[in-house]
């Protein structure tokens, strides 16, 4: 097998510094152990980490729900909704981004049924937009005022597979 430099797995509990830390240094909205925790246990499967130089690297966490179709009017559809994804910055561009969503989204639709993907991203943030882009998302809604400084989020999302 090709060695891409990096290996992914699901989270363990004593991942949670290092996760935690990630997304201190990458992103501007931080969650106490608690949330980190609750996600953990009610999602384990799509909590995802990526590991490079005997350090995790990359993250990922999703929480499963129900609600409307982004895609189909008047259906209801069962969501992995990407709370957060972060890449250290010396390890991007390497297609860790990439491989721990397309995992998350794997394990989503195996583990827990999913049938659609979606997330919010700050409509400044394009490099972000473009990984989502080339994954296969696209916009279906923008959320007016939806980040604390007032920056409009973008609502990506993907369909995975039919609902049953
Ligand atoms: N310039 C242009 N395109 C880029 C760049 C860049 N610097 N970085 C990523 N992309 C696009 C490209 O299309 C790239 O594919 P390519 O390399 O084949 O051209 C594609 O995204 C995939 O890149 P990956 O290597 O898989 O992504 P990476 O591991 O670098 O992580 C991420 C991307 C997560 C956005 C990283 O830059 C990061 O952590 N940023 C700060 C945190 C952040 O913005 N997170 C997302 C917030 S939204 C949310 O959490 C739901
Ligand atoms: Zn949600």
């Amino acid at each position: 097998m090709e060695d891409k430099g990096f290996r992914v797995r699901i989270f363990r509990s004593d991942d949670l510094n290092r996760v935690m830390t990630i997304n201190e240094e990458c992103l501007p909205e931080n969650y106490s152990t608690f949330f980190y925790r609750d996600l953990y246990q009610r999602f384990p499967k799509t909590f995802i980490v990526a590991e490079a130089d005997g350090a995790i690297q990359g993250y990922i966490m999703c929480r499963i729900e129900r609600g409307l179709s982004k895609f189909k009017t008047f259906r209801t559809a069962r969501h992995a909704h990407v709370v957060s994804i972060a890449v250290m910055e010396a390890y991007r561009r390497r297609g860790i981004a990439s491989e721990i969503l397309l995992k998350a989204m794997e394990n989503g639709v195996e583990a827990y049924n999913v049938t659609e993907c979606f997330l919010e991203v700050r409509a400044s943030n394009q490099l972000a937009i473009a990984l989502y882009e080339k994954l296969g998302f696209t916009n279906v809604n923008r959320k007016l005022g939806y980040y604390m400084d007032g920056e409009d989020a973008l609502v990506l999302a993907k369909p995975l597979k039919e609902e049953p």
